[in-house]
């Protein structure tokens, strides 16, 4: 979310990065987004910094705040993107995900990463990463998402001996508003 920030900020458009973890030390890139945007809104889980409470919470208050959003972009942890889309859909807020469902090949040849959009498949490594929100069926990904987990948690437990594969629960929503200073 970074790069996409920093580049919506060099074509004038006004930046709002809602960025969310656990507790404030599982904060990731706070000095290069704040860097790269017009507002910048922590988000905790246990309130140690910023918003207390989840990024799609936040974007809600915003929202129902008046906030002259134009698009929206989340990137982040499945549940997450798809509140984020539950939280614009209402607004008619053009909101896009990035996916990142399992990939082999990456030329669009294998299908593991296929996905559903508006009923049709798309392949997350050719198509993508970045699809309407509103039309991606989250239930479908899911499912497919979690297809090895039992062989991801072994082979981490293998090679670390942590024998977890928890993913890092941090978060990140853009939201561009047009205008800046304009
Ligand atoms: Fe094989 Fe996308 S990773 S089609």
């Amino acid at each position: 979310v970074y790069p996409l920030a920093r580049e919506l900020r060099r074509r004038g458009v006004r930046v709002t990065s809602i960025v969310g973890a656990r507790t404030a030390e599982l904060l990731i890139v706070q000095e290069l987004l704040a860097g790269v945007s017009d507002a910048y809104e922590p988000c905790t889980d246990d309130g140690s910094l910023g918003f207390h409470g989840f990024t799609a919470a936040r974007l809600e208050e915003l929202l129902a705040g008046g906030a002259a959003f134009t698009c929206c972009f989340a990137v982040g942890p499945m549940p997450m993107m798809r509140a984020v889309a539950e939280t614009t859909r209402p607004y008619g807020l053009p909101t896009f995900v990035s996916l990142d469902p399992i990939m082999l090949d990456g030329t669009g040849m294998c299908g593991a990463c296929r996905i559903s959009v508006g009923g049709e498949t798309k392949f997350a490594c050719v198509d993508g990463p970045f699809f309407d929100a509103h039309l991606v069926d989250y239930a479908e990904a899911v499912v497919r998402s979690k297809m090895y987990v039992d062989e991801e948690r072994a082979a981490v437990a293998g090679a670390t001996g942590v024998g977890s594969t928890e993913p890092a629960r941090s978060a990140a929503v853009g939201l561009a508003g047009r205008g800046a200073g304009r």
